[in-house]
């Protein structure tokens, strides 16, 4: 089959076109994606309002970019799938209405994916990963740990009880005055820091749940920051190099008990799999690799131009849906929140109103 994917959640506005085989392998026939940071870096984040209108201005023409590359036409389509949720509602909006419009003329299937589900899905494409496997999924909006135990079948092992591990190294790079999008930047400072000169806490150490907090994390940075005012651009290295050891040491410490956990729960898993802006961060990179060879499984973790937001990730997870006869009909509701495992509840700890947690 062959399915259009559709993704607008965030600040990507992405097409592709998928081919989902009957032996279960897949095969990306184009994939275009758009990112948004030159419009929303004057603010220092995302922007909401702003990325739903370069939505609106963009998507038609990435779309028939995708359909063009994949040598595709709307009448060879087995499905249209768009992201519909969780993320910035507005963005939501824009590609589900366009998935619905191209269903309805086009009388072709629609599928509303959860845009988890896709991340989680992800290595089944490029890996043909079997269930179930572990995934930490660590983005600007996402800090999770989940046990994928089948297409809809998710156990949240972890999550985060308050700021998603890439918007803590935003928020870093923010109050450090580095540019946007800060992860990258904090990783390239931390190279010519000295991670131990200031002595940050390692949050959630030891607990026996999988959870992760990071805003304490932050907030000690901003302190001393502040204290060691105003900083040299060696200080900016140090003050980088110990909050990314910091979350190293936590994201290790996490993870084992994650990888425990889905032990206890699930038995071996084929894999763990790591996705997210957050995971191409060398250093983290490093440390998920002693993670796993310690835990007995390997690590697995798709290109990172399928690790951050993309439309072929949505088309695929479309396609393994359909695979299985679950498609939507016009009455699927963009969501903001969407939670890919359903009888998740919030963590203990949890203050505020978050995407997913
Ligand atoms: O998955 P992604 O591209 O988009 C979503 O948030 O959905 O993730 C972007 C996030 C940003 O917060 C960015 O700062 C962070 O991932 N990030 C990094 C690195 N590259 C991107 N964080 C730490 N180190 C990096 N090298
Ligand atoms: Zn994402």
């Amino acid at each position: 089959m062959r399915v259009l994917g559709i993704e607008t959640t965030c600040d990507e506005t992405a097409a592709a076109v998928i081919e989902r085989r009957a032996d279960g392998s897949g095969r990306i026939l184009s994939n275009i994606v758009h990112s948004q940071i030159a419009d929303h870096a004057p603010y220092g984040g995302v922007v909401p309002e702003i990325a739903a209108r370069a939505h609106i201005d963009l998507l038609d023409g990435i779309i028939r970019r995708a359909m063009a590359d994949a040598d595709t036409k709307f009448a060879d389509l087995s499905a249209v799938a768009a992201a519909a949720g969780p993320g910035l509602i507005g963005g939501v909006i824009v590609g589900l209405t366009t998935a619905k419009a191209i269903a309805m003329v086009h009388n072709t299937p629609l599928i509303a994916v959860n845009h988890l589900e896709a991340h989680a899905l992800t290595p089944r494409l490029t890996d043909a990963l079997s269930f179930p496997y572990c995934l930490f999924l660590a983005s600007g909006g996402h800090t999770q740990i989940v046990a994928v135990l089948g297409v809809g079948d998710y156990v949240r092992l972890g999550t985060t009880v308050d700021d998603a591990m890439g918007e803590a190294f935003d928020k870093v790079a923010k109050m450090l005055s580095l540019p946007y999008p800060g992860g990258p930047q904090v990783e390239r400072a931390a190279m010519d820091g000295d991670a131990k000169r200031f002595a940050f806490p390692r949050p959630m150490l030891g607990r026996p749940d999988a959870n992760f907090s990071l805003s304490g994390l932050k907030t000690a940075v901003r302190n001393e920051a502040g204290r060691i005012a105003p900083l040299q651009p060696q200080d900016v290295s140090d003050l980088c190099a110990g909050f990314q050891a910091a979350v190293l040491d936590a994201t290790a410490d996490r993870l084992s008990v994650g990888l425990r956990l889905f032990h206890e729960r699930f038995g071996e898993p084929q894999a763990l799999v790591a996705a997210g802006g957050v995971a191409s961060n060398k250093a983290i990179r490093g440390a998920l690799l002693e993670v796993a060879a310690k835990a007995g499984t390997i690590l697995i973790m798709p290109p990172p131009e399928l690790c951050t937001d993309n439309g072929a990730m949505i088309a695929w997870a479309g396609a393994e849906r359909m695979a299985l006869g679950l498609t939507d009909t016009m009455e699927a509701a963009p969501r903001a929140r969407w939670l890919l495992d359903a009888s998740a509840t919030a963590p203990a700890g949890y203050g505020k109103t978050r995407a997913a947690y």
